[in-house]
């Protein structure tokens, strides 16, 4: 579906997600069930394959991901030898935030942060061994879902759609030569170039991660999109 005809809906709300949270976090207390996999298992580890050809895990890696959710993905990257101390996750719902703590807990895996963060207002905080270039801390930026929320929250007072302003705070928040990993399922890779590689942002289109593909009345897509961006480095 064409990202312009998205409509404000509740999946925009952070009520919703506190809901999601609240309801998620009590089945890992009853039932030890970490809850939903946003897009499912197999695009995580297309997204850890990637992450571990384009960004290899190194000690002094600072690794970011925009509304973790339950933290599978920050977990999945732990499982594939990425340092926990080299990883922060970051949700604007304190629910998030509890469940991926919780979570933590129980694989061992405490040393990956998780803090209640929301993107599009407050900086995320640095990890302890973060060296900043520019003031810019992160190498890689993660997003799975998160923007596609964003995309449908209602617009301000002003008529300024929120989702406008989060190319620029990524842009940002990347060092020189850093990347950026976004899958969504409501915007097209094209989509996805347009909204992120601005003027502003300077992001470059840096490769996609492959998905099955289906064909419907003559077109062909895909169910999601994986695309990454780069920061061209200082020259
Ligand atoms: C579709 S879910 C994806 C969660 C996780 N990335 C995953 O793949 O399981 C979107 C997430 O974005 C979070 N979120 C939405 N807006 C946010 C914001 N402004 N700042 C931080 N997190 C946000 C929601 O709380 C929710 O956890």
């Amino acid at each position: 579906m064409s990202a312009t005809g998205l409509q404000p809906s509740k999946l925009g709300t952070k009520e919703h997600w506190d809901n999601v949270y609240d309801e998620e976090l009590q089945n890992f207390g009853e039932f030890g069930d970490e809850g939903e996999i946003w897009f499912g298992e197999d695009s995580v580890d297309k997204l850890v394959n990637w992450a571990l050809q384009n960004v290899p895990p190194k000690n002094d890696l600072s690794i970011l991901e925009v509304g973790s959710g339950n933290g599978t993905l920050l977990f999945a990257l732990a499982e594939a030898g990425y340092t926990a101390d080299t990883l922060l996750g970051i949700d604007y719902s304190e629910g998030a935030i509890a469940l991926a703590s919780s979570i933590a807990k129980s694989r061992n895996r405490e040393g990956i942060q998780f803090h209640c963060c929301d993107f599009l207002n407050e900086e995320p905080p640095l990890l302890t061994n973060t060296r900043t270039v520019d003031g810019a801390a992160w190498d890689l930026i993660l997003d799975k879902g998160t923007f596609d929320a964003i995309a449908l929250m209602q617009k301000d007072n002003h008529g300024k759609a929120p989702i406008d302003g989060y190319p620029l705070r990524v842009a940002r928040l990347l060092k020189p030569g850093a990347h950026f990993l976004i899958t969504s399922c409501n915007f097209t890779e094209a989509e996805l170039q347009d909204k992120f590689m601005t003027p502003a942002t300077g992001l470059r289109y840096h490769s996609r991660i492959p998905y099955q593909t289906y064909t419907f009345g003559g077109r062909s897509g895909s169910i999601c999109s994986s695309v990454a961006f780069v920061k061209p480095a200082a020259t």
